[in-house]
């Protein structure tokens, strides 16, 4: 049988493309199951998943959940606004405490860069990263191409712009890994604020203006202004960046040509992206979610695949 690469899904920067083409491999299964009026299996009724949430989420939580359940494995979920942390008990505490009832894989949100790395040092379980701060968040990039790929086929020398904040971005990283490792073709735009100095270093082309970067590519993926992270101004005003860099269908229409919209969510809508634009035959914002359950239960199903006992 056919096993990932790596012991622990940490970052897409580990991973190699016969990894990514696994996943895809496994998730293609995994959604035929879900479309099923019995959308669950049980391949891993004998193994125990902790989902623990340091910060919000909405559609990773559920999802995960939603996975994990589907795989029939026994699940425990950890909010850490309502927990112990806040009596300021540590990360390693808090895991090894979990662990000691018996849980065989962590999927784990943490704001901290690194977390993952370091648990996956420090305890015996499978990790998997559901999003490090700033750094990255694997399994959106492979829902977000694995999403790609069911729209437009190979993803080789397609062309994909990731727009807006880049700099507070976990998504932007994880999906330059991904996609470089496809094929694609990767271009970043935003206001110079909100993108990394060096960023072309990693092979990617940077523009920063919007009608130029949507004429050049097949696929736009929009992000949100993550506000939570800025402790400075980064721009003037909402109502400039909107100007600026918010995507509306009267710059779809100029295109002359179809291109596919993206967002991982949460969307502000009227700020990166119209309402209008955004529920429009270009986008396909609820493949991505409907799409990231099938993915998950790969990467899960595969991870859990390394356990000796199974
Ligand atoms: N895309 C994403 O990570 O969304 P959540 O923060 O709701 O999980």
């Amino acid at each position: 049988m056919k096993q990932l690469s790596v012991p622990h899904l940490i970052g897409i920067k580990n991973l190699q493309k016969k990894d990514l083409e696994l996943i895809f491999e496994t998730a293609d299964h995994f959604k035929e199951v879900i479309n099923r009026p019995i959308k669950k299996v049980p391949s891993l009724r004998d193994i125990t998943i902790a989902n623990l949430f340091f910060e919000n989420s909405t559609r990773t939580k559920l999802s995960f959940e939603l996975a994990e359940k589907r795989l029939s494995a026994d699940v425990i979920n950890f909010s850490a606004s309502q927990s112990s942390v806040k009596k300021g008990e540590t990360l390693i505490d808090t895991v090894n405490n979990i662990l000691a009832m018996k849980v065989d894989m962590v999927v784990m949100r943490h704001p901290m860069v690194g977390a993952h790395k370091f648990l996956s040092q420090n305890v015996d379980a499978k990790i998997i990263n559901a999003g490090d701060g700033t750094h990255e968040h694997p399994t959106q990039a492979i829902l977000d191409t694995y999403s790609m790929r069911a729209k437009l086929g190979d993803l080789k020398d397609k062309k994909v712009v990731i727009i807006g904040d880049i700099l507070h971005s976990r998504v932007a990283l994880s999906n330059i890994y991904a996609l470089q490792l496809l094929g694609a073709k990767v271009m970043v735009c935003g206001p110079p604020s909100l993108i990394p100095v060096h960023i072309s270093k990693l092979g990617v082309e940077v523009e920063y203006n919007l009608e130029k970067a949507l004429q050049w590519c097949d696929v736009a993926n929009i992000l949100r202004v993550q506000h939570e992270r800025m402790d400075v101004k980064y721009f003037p005003s909402i109502r400039e960046y909107t100007q600026l860099y918010g995507v509306n269908m009267h710059l779809l229409n100029k295109l002359g040509k179809e291109i596919v919209v993206m967002h991982p969510g949460p969307i502000n809508r009227g700020v990166e992206i119209t309402s209008e634009v955004a529920d429009s035959e270009h986008a396909i914002i609820l493949d991505q979610v409907e799409n990231g359950v099938a993915t998950r239960m790969a990467v899960v199903y595969l991870l859990a695949q390394q356990i000796k006992r199974l």
